[in-house]
């Protein structure tokens, strides 16, 4: 008899989105099992942490890092999310819930609604440092779950989660309105601190390739936060972003999210999305991308 615990199986079921048929697991909130981490398994972890860790010092926000170490992650081992959640908790009520992989929208709005992260319970192989499709344990916790220790980043997460699921009621293309914000904010967003731009998108910030990128290539636009002008964007899924959008502050996320935003999908069902990479007159422009390296379809 082994003593390592039961490691629960991925139940796989398949979900039709706006980005096509995805795989979608088992809705339940799993036990980390953290006793069957293997010595590989906690390598990965360090190389990735060492690795982007280095890389982020100077081009991630002052907030990140410092909620970083507020939290304790260390390269040393996997975290056991049971020990972040009593900081976690402490600083902001947030905690964090093991999933098996990407949930159904609901359920995962529900989660956030709720000041529950889903983190995914398994890291990636050590042939995946670079790329993996689906979010592994190494983008949900080191991406996501630091800023969760910021106040106003927190509440932002938690009023996005209320806004998923009215928008889950409103309909489809309401949905895509508001994942459209997401991924150009906690996902791939830039922040703009008094010393230069820096990132604090989860996307970025777990992806070495991306961290170097979205703030030293010539290639991608870089355009101030509009709100409504982001819910029109079209994004990229299968490469990097070809547009960065770049807020002042997590208030001013905040406060622009703060509306009803009912009436703004009502106006926006009636008008047609913008490309990726498009620049439009009335954009605050940072940084014009040169587009090299573009692919010109794609966009979802
Ligand atoms: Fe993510």
């Amino acid at each position: 008899m082994s003593n390592q615990p039961a490691v629960p199986d991925k139940q796989v079921e398949h979900q039709h989105t706006d980005k096509g048929y995805v795989p979608v697991y088992t809705t339940a909130v799993v036990e980390q099992p953290w006793a069957s981490y293997t010595a590989i398994d906690h390598d990965v972890w360090a190389q990735l942490f060492e690795r982007q860790r280095a890389l982020l010092v100077g081009r991630a926000s002052d907030e990140f890092l410092v909620a970083q170490d507020a939290m304790g992650m260390t390269p040393d081992a996997i975290p056991k999310f049971d020990e972040l959640n009593d900081i976690l908790a402490k600083a902001t009520g947030w905690t964090i819930v093991g999933v098996e992989g990407l949930l159904p929208e609901l359920t995962f709005f529900d989660h956030l609604a709720n000041r529950r992260f889903p983190v995914t319970w398994w890291i990636r192989k050590p042939e995946q440092l670079d790329y993996l499709a689906e979010p592994d344990l190494f983008h949900d916790l080191f991406g996501h779950v630091p800023l969760l220790m910021n106040p106003v980043f927190a509440d932002y997460m938690a009023a996005y989660g209320r806004g998923g699921v009215k928008a889950h009621g409103i309909g489809p293309e309401a949905l895509v309105n508001l994942t459209r914000l997401y991924w150009y904010t906690v996902e791939f967003g830039l922040i703009r601190q008094a010393d230069g731009l820096r990132i604090y998108g989860s996307g970025i910030v777990s992806s070495k390739g991306e961290s170097i990128y979205s703030l030293e290539s010539d290639a991608p636009n870089r355009i101030g936060f509009d709100l409504e002008r982001i819910m029109r964007t079209r994004y990229r899924i299968d490469t990097y972003q070809k547009t960065y959008f770049v807020i002042d502050s997590f208030e001013q996320l905040m406060q622009a999210t703060a509306p009803d935003f009912a009436p703004i999908y009502a106006r926006l069902a009636a008008q047609p999305s913008y490309p990726a990479g498009t620049v439009l007159d009335g954009d605050a422009v940072f940084h014009r991308g040169s587009g090299e390296g573009w692919s010109q379809d794609g966009d979802v």
